[in-house]
């Protein structure tokens, strides 16, 4: 069924569990994220970038929307990254329940007021609507402070964003970072700024994490082995992301590692078969691998068994 992100994410804050947000560009990934949610009864976020809309146009919004209204667990589907207030009227035009409208490159005034009209809009449909604070960015440890506190999202200024906007979530600037390099090594998690924001948000108010990805070494291994090059990837820890749950955090975004189970998938059955070409056979492997991908993710949030 087809609900709103706030009614998702509240009931996730008040019993304390993560709601996966997956991003989908076309329909082996809008099936795999659908069956993996309904295998573990499990709410869960589809988000489509505008470059997905660009790429998926309107046949790949129209079936998302079909399958989540057919879903027999509740789904929102959401707008990632809306870069102006036109992106954002033209999803809630769609019949998207949850739209992000993102100005955290812009300079605080100016994301509050683009923000502030953006929630308005939202709201006056029915839909719910994310804002983001601060630069993605990956950080180390011993960064210093005053160089974290450049970047990342500043606990006093998040309380008066929201409060001037009217967001329903807010995606925080703690360490994390899109794609599948997250800075050099392990990436660092600003734990007691999460802690911190919501102290003045409430307890209530879901938090979003970007760049959440975990980059499973798994994958990247058997990328590798197929032939595929990557640096030196590295995702978000599982014990952050649990932890970052307990402290604030609702909505948890993954693209990377759908992107990479998928390519891994393909590379492999390519390489394992070479007179393969029937695209079902091709297609249908990586559509079982995000699928798994999604399942662990969902098991790790503790959504499964919520819906
Ligand atoms: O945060 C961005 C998502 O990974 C979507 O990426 O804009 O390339 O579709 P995209
Ligand atoms: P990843 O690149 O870590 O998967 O993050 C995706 C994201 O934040 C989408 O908005
Ligand atoms: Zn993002």
């Amino acid at each position: 069924m087809l609900v709103t992100g706030l009614e998702i994410l509240s009931k996730a804050r008040r019993e304390g569990y993560g709601v996966g947000a997956f991003n989908t560009n076309n329909m082996e990934i809008t099936q795999a994220i659908l069956q993996a949610a309904e295998a573990k009864r499990s709410p869960v976020i589809i988000a489509l970038s505008e470059g997905a809309m660009r790429y998926g146009g309107k046949e790949l919004t129209t079936m998302v929307h079909e399958s989540a209204r057919d879903a027999r667990v509740p789904v929102a589907v959401h707008l990632d990254h809306g870069s102006s207030y036109e992106s954002v009227l033209r999803a809630l035009y769609a019949g998207f329940t949850s739209v992000m409208i993102d100005k955290s490159g812009e300079d605080f005034e100016v994301n509050v007021a683009e923000s502030k009209r953006a929630a308005e809009a939202a709201h006056a449909v029915g839909a719910s609507i994310e804002a983001e604070l601060g630069r993605l960015a990956g950080i180390e440890e011993h960064v210093a402070v005053d160089e974290k506190d450049a970047l990342l999202t500043n606990p006093r200024e998040a309380e008066i964003f929201v409060q001037k906007t009217g967001v329903d979530f807010l995606a925080v600037a703690v360490g994390t970072s899109h794609g599948p390099y997250k800075g050099k090594g392990k990436p660092f998690i600003d734990h007691e700024r999460i802690r911190e924001i919501a102290a003045l948000l409430g307890e209530d108010y879901p938090l979003v994490l970007h760049g959440a990805s975990g980059v499973p070494q798994e994958l990247v291994q058997r990328f590798r082995a197929a032939g595929g090059e990557i640096g030196d990837a590295h995702g978000i820890a599982p014990e952050d992301v649990q932890k970052a749950i307990t402290e604030g955090v609702a909505k948890i975004n993954t693209d990377t590692d759908l992107r990479l189970a998928f390519a891994v998938r393909v590379r492999e059955v390519l390489k394992d078969d070479p007179k393969v070409f029937d695209p079902r056979k091709v297609l249908g492997p990586a559509r079982e691998e995000m699928q798994r991908v999604v399942e662990a993710r969902l098991e790790l949030f503790g959504s499964s068994g919520k819906a």
